[in-house]
C-alpha cells in the first residue's frame, strides 16, 4: 500500500444526506414504474443504496431490492479495464424498470457494462444514479441519469467507497493524497 492522508472532506454527512433526499426526490417519475426494481452495484454503492432506498420509502413505493457485484478495479486505484461479474442480481428483471446504482461513475466501463448487461435480461429499461461523477475520467461515453456530485481526477474515499478495503466506514467523502511510496 501507498503512503497516503486522509485530509480533504469533499463532502460531510451532512451534505450527502441532503442530496440524497434530493435525488430521490429528483427520481420521483420513475416510481410510477409498476416493476420498479432498485439494483446496487456493489461494494462501493452500500451505503449510498441503503440512505436511498429509505429515502425512497418516503415516496410510499416498494421497489424490488436486489444487488450485483461487478469489478473493474484491483487492490490499488487504477481500473483494470475489464468488468467482471461477481455475483449476478437474483430477480428477475424482464420486463422491469430498473434503476442502476453506483458509487462513481469514471471511466464509464462499469455502468456501461450493467446497463447492456441488465437490457440484454430483459429490462424494460435501465436508469442509473450514481454518487459522484468524474467526467474528467470517462473512456466509454455514458452519463448517468442522476448524480449526487461531480468530482475532480482524485481518488476518493468514504461514504462506502474504499482503497485497499479500508475507510468504507467513514460517515463522510474525503480525497486521498498519495505522498511516498509503498508502505508495505
Ligand atoms: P468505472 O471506471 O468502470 O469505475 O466507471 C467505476 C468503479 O471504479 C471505482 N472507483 C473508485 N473507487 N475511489 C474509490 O474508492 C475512487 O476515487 C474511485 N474511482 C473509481 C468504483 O468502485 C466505481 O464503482
Amino acid at each position: 500500500m501507498q503512503e497516503h492522508h486522509i485530509e480533504n472532506v469533499l463532502f460531510d454527512a451532512e451534505q450527502i444526506g441532503r442530496r440524497v433526499s434530493e435525488l430521490v426526490d429528483d427520481m420521483a417519475h420513475q416510481y410510477q414504474s409498476q416493476n420498479l426494481v432498485m439494483i446496487a452495484i456493489l461494494r462501493g454503492s452500500f451505503m449510498f443504496f441503503a440512505d436511498l432506498v429509505r429515502e425512497v420509502n418516503r415516496h410510499g413505493v416498494h421497489p424490488r431490492i436486489d444487488f450485483t457485484t461487478l469489478s473493474s478495479y484491483g487492490s490499488g486505484t487504477e481500473s483494470s479495464g475489464k468488468v467482471t461479474i461477481g455475483r449476478d442480481a437474483t430477480v428477475d428483471v424482464a420486463g422491469a424498470d430498473v434503476i442502476l446504482i453506483d458509487d462513481i461513475l469514471d471511466t464509464g466501463r462499469t455502468l456501461s457494462f450493467a446497463s447492456t448487461h441488465f437490457l440484454s435480461r430483459g429490462a424494460h429499461s435501465v436508469h442509473s444514479c450514481v454518487l459522484l461523477d468524474k467526467p474528467s475520467r470517462r473512456v466509454v461515453p455514458i452519463t448517468a441519469d442522476y448524480v449526487g456530485f461531480e468530482v475532480d481526477d482524485v481518488f476518493v474515499v468514504g461514504y462506502g467507497l474504499d482503497f485497499d478495503s479500508y475507510y468504507r466506514e467513514l460517515p463522510y467523502i474525503a480525497e486521498v493524497t498519495f505522498t511516498g511510496e509503498a508502505i508495505t
